[in-house]
């Protein structure tokens, strides 16, 4: 098979291109780079493609009269090596639109922003004093607009609150390395086209960028939702030394979401395989519903499906109805009931903000305490910690109304890793309770959440009483 053919344009350091050379060097990168070009003739990329036997090419701007001429100087000589696409890795320079226009389709730029976020210059600088909690890179088709061309994928970045422009360049500057070999093997394996201002993955429009999961997969958003059904996809890549395995996740995952300010996380329905000790034990769905009069209910099913919890018929559906209040849950009512074939239990709270108390009744047990702003429900702490995950919340403590009592619980945001559910493999944070189990521990310890779903959680673990640990993984998302 002939070699994919790359011609890459740098106008400085080439981290970039040494990713390329890496990959095709460790034989995950089916490609062939024809030439290595420059505006820069002391660019340090220029030396790098030297050292390992890369053709090269530089040209200087001022020996040209006009910009056009550089630019129609510089592609013909690109085309004299017949390359299959051209990347711009650090390129700094606008291509002339005539000289481009027979090249669309066949270039590619990589941007440090989550493209149309922040085209142009000092990206990183923007993002930070924009205060976003993400940032991120794109890679995209160069069209004659200065980094508008449509894009193929993105990888996101969490931005900390000690990040400086220089910290989050060089902490991005890794995820670009990923999404630049990513998308060229996608390119390569002849699965990725422009059609007018779409990107085409197997002949189909791309409703929205792939996102870089890990360091070499890409998940395709498809659908326009917030969030949407998911559905994994494993796609082979064959190479001359090697096959990858490339597992992509086909989804209508999250997109940017354009909600109302106090309103962090969008309805949803997902489906969650539910284990005991790692072995199937049920199936549970969670809805988040807007009701149109203030209020919105969190609502979760779980029925069995094996072993004793299927024999006794288990279900379990727990209610948090709430209200948005500064972009967190705020409790009005709460209401629990497990039915099996042996005993029946509910539990119900109201949350009376005209009394100023919370008034629950569980069996024959009446608990009255005084209400406290912002209580919620023990439910409802799965969507508080992501409400204040997708506002950038470096704390994560909450009033937890339980049967008696309010209780304070803390959470832990761990470092991102990489985690794979049934829906697939998702770049997730960690959120785990402080401290010793206590009476109520049995509710959720451990959840792990993934900003590409909107801060969704992807899997939720609590241990029982008796020391079993019950685990709920993604399965599928949608609006
Ligand atoms: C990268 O940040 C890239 O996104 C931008 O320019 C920088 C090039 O870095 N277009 P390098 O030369 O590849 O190290």
């Amino acid at each position: 098979m002939t070699p994919f053919r790359i011609a890459v344009l740098v106008s400085g350091r080439g981290s970039n291109l040494q990713a390329l050379i890496d990959a095709r060097a460790a034989g995950t990168l089916p490609i062939e780079i024809v030439l290595v070009a420059s505006d820069k003739p002391l660019a340090a990329a220029l030396r790098l493609a030297e050292s390992v036997g890369i053709p090269t090419l530089a040209l200087d701007p001022k020996a040209y009269p006009e910009r056009a001429a550089f630019d129609a100087d510089l592609f013909a000589r690109i085309a004299a090596h017949t390359p299959d696409l051209v990347v711009l890795a650090g390129f700094m320079r606008i291509i002339d639109p005539t000289v481009l226009t027979p090249w669309q389709g066949r270039i590619i730029n990589i941007h440090p922003s989550l493209l149309p976020k922040y085209p142009g210059l000092h990206t990183h600088r923007r993002a930070i004093e924009a205060g976003d909690s993400l940032h991120g890179a794109s890679v995209h088709f160069v069209t004659a607009e200065l980094d508008a061309g449509p894009t193929i994928a993105q990888a996101t970045l969490e931005i900390g609150s000690e990040d400086t422009p220089s910290t989050l360049a060089e902490r991005l500057l890794a995820r670009e390395h990923c999404l630049i070999v990513a998308v060229v093997a996608l390119i390569a394996a002849g699965r990725i086209a422009m059609r007018g201002n779409a990107v085409l993955q197997d002949g189909e429009p791309l409703a929205a960028p792939l996102q870089l999961v890990g360091s070499n997969r890409l998940r395709i958003n498809r659908g326009s939702g917030v969030l949407g059904q998911t559905l994994a996809l494993a796609v082979t890549l064959a190479t001359p030394m090697n096959a990858v395995l490339l597992p992509l996740l086909l989804s209508f995952a999250a997109t940017t979401p354009s909600i109302a300010a106090d309103i962090a996380i969008k309805p949803f329905h997902a489906d969650y395989a539910t284990l005991r000790n790692g072995s199937e034990l049920g199936k549970t769905t969670l809805d988040l519903a807007d009701n149109g009069d203030g209020t919105w209910t969190l609502r979760s099913d779980t029925r069995g499906t094996a072993g004793m919890a299927k024999l006794a018929g288990v279900h379990i559906v727990e209610t948090s109805r709430f209200r948005w209040k500064d972009g967190r849950p705020e409790a009005v009512a709460y209401d629990f009931q497990q039915t099996t074939a042996f005993k029946d239990k509910t539990r119900h709270a109201d949350f009376d903000w005209k009394a100023g108390d919370v008034h629950v009744v569980e069996g024959d047990g009446d608990f009255r305490y005084r209400i406290e702003a912002g209580i919620i429900d023990r439910q409802a702490v799965t969507l508080a910690i992501a409400s204040d995950l997708q506002r950038g919340a470096t704390s994560f403590e909450y009033k937890v109304a339980v049967k008696d009592r309010i209780e304070t619980m803390r959470y832990t945001r761990a470092t991102g890793e990489t985690l794979n559910v049934p829906a697939g493999d998702f770049d997730v944070v960690l959120m785990q309770r402080d401290g010793q189990p206590g009476a109520d521990r049995k509710r959720v310890a451990r959840s792990w959440f993934a900003s590409s779903l909107g801060w969704m959680p992807v899997q939720i673990e609590q241990t029982e009483k008796k020391g079993d640990t019950v685990t709920l993984k993604l399965v599928s998302i949608r609006k």
